[in-house]
């Protein structure tokens, strides 16, 4: 009999899982929670919000499913895993004593230091003397100098401070102001690196992993990197800094490190190991670690993924990875994200979606924010949705995948236009 997955999530990564696992043979019914109007064409969309463990739980008991996917980070922080593993279930995706890798900076940043990984110089500070002292350490040589809070802040949490004043009021705001609450009862104050950043996944049984590939982000709103952070406006696969060099160094000094480290610790990590990555002239630096794919880089790795994706997570949550590969695609994928006007900050949504059935074969649209009423597709989000583009390298899907966001259009749909023009612009 084949098998019955359930992903949590709502978003275009979870779309794009979804669409990946949709190809699988082994798969006879894929159920989403809460899923969205793209999912909705691949998968049974049940109503549970992905913070009710409980109701997941429940779901998954009854529908007897083999295996459950976490696609956001918030859950397995809530110990989903956890739950579901104390009821002998499959599940991918990390416990929350292992998601702490994300979870928490302060554990993080120890983790690397105890074991070597290469990162950023930095201290831990939980009361303003501290802090300032250790900002002023870099700021009185005229260096920038990055402040962290230590717990899940959306995004919000890190400051890369180019002088004493943006140091200080970053500090304050942590901790006087509390404005992260607990989040921020310690902050991780760390040496600003220079270099290009990437991010490389792999999915680990908590022994063994598979090794997938590399991507990057665009995180601001505008092109050339300006204006505010938002949830990431576009990625590419495949991006030039990482070369085969650089993946070897990366799997050497960083991925085996912290799975050994991880087991270590009594944390084995099993999942997906998302590192962000600074490539400094020393080599590689470990920014940080998520604990969940990237959104929106899942939307251009999945596509790039030549075997099935089903057995490889579930092989990781059961603790089998050993031996086992994923072939990957040559050439790139490039997606693009099309915003509502006014994102990231307030934005009208019910705007019609026109010109998604102009768009050729094998172009893809990963929904993130809409809705459908009366046959229409509406806007629902301040990201709408993901067009992802594939080429035989990255000025090819540069070239289709705006010809094809070309054609779509909605009332104050904005997005950049400069997604992975780095890679094609480089100068070695
Ligand atoms: P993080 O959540 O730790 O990855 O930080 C978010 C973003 O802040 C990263 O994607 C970088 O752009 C920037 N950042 C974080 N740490 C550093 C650092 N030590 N040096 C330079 N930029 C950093
Ligand atoms: N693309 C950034 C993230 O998923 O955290």
């Amino acid at each position: 009999m084949g098998k019955k997955v359930l992903l949590i999530g709502q978003g275009g990564r979870e779309h794009a899982l979804v669409w990946k696992l949709a190809q699988s043979p082994e798969i006879d019914e894929i159920y989403a929670a809460p899923g969205n109007p793209g999912i909705a064409e691949l998968a049974a969309c049940v109503p549970i919000e992905v913070s009710d463990t409980q109701k997941l739980l429940d779901f998954a008991i009854q529908q007897n499913i083999d295996l459950t996917i976490v696609g956001p980070e918030v859950p397995l922080m809530a110990g989903i895993v956890d739950r579901f593993q104390a009821r002998n279930l499959c599940i991918f995706g990390p416990s929350a004593a292992a998601a702490r890798l994300e979870g928490s900076k302060v554990f993080a940043k120890n983790l690397f230091k105890k074991y070597g990984i290469p990162t950023a110089s930095y201290n831990v500070c939980d009361n303003l003397e501290d802090a300032y002292a250790c900002a002023r350490f870099f700021t009185d040589q005229g260096k920038a100098v990055v402040i962290k809070v230590d717990g899940l802040a959306a995004g919000k949490g890190v400051v890369v401070a180019q002088n004493w004043v943006e140091a200080s009021q970053a500090i304050d705001s942590m901790i006087k102001e509390l404005s992260f609450g607990k989040a921020g009862e310690k902050i991780v104050i760390e040496e600003c690196l220079v270099g290009e950043e990437v991010s490389f996944f792999a999915v680990s049984d908590g022994k063994d992993y598979v090794s997938l590939l590399a991507a990057q982000d665009h995180k601001r709103i505008f092109d050339n990197d300006e204006g505010p952070n938002t949830g990431g406006m576009g990625a590419y696969s495949n991006p030039p800094v990482y070369t085969r060099e650089l993946h070897k160094v990366v799997l050497d000094k960083v991925i085996e490190p912290v799975i050994k480290a991880m087991a270590a610790e009594g944390c084995p990590y099993q999942g997906v190991l998302y590192a962000g990555l600074m490539v400094t002239a020393e080599g590689p630096k470990v920014l940080e670690f998520n604990a969940r794919f990237g959104d929106p880089e899942t939307q251009v790795l999945m596509p790039m993924l030549k075997g099935d994706l089903f057995p490889l997570l579930e092989a990781a949550a059961q603790g089998n990875l050993k031996d086992y590969r994923m072939d990957i695609d040559t050439g790139s994928c490039v997606g693009v994200v099309l915003a509502s006007a006014g994102y990231p900050a307030a934005y009208e949504k019910g705007k019609v979606i026109t010109g998604l059935d102009k768009l050729e074969v094998d172009t893809l649209v990963f929904h993130a924010g809409t809705a459908r009423k009366d046959n229409l597709t509406l806007t629902d989000g301040g990201r709408v949705m993901a067009v992802v583009a594939r080429g035989q390298n990255i000025a090819q899907a540069i070239d289709k995948v705006y010809r094809e966001v070309a054609k779509v259009h909605f009332e104050g749909m904005h997005y950049r236009k400069d997604i992975a023009s780095k890679a094609v612009n480089r100068k070695e």
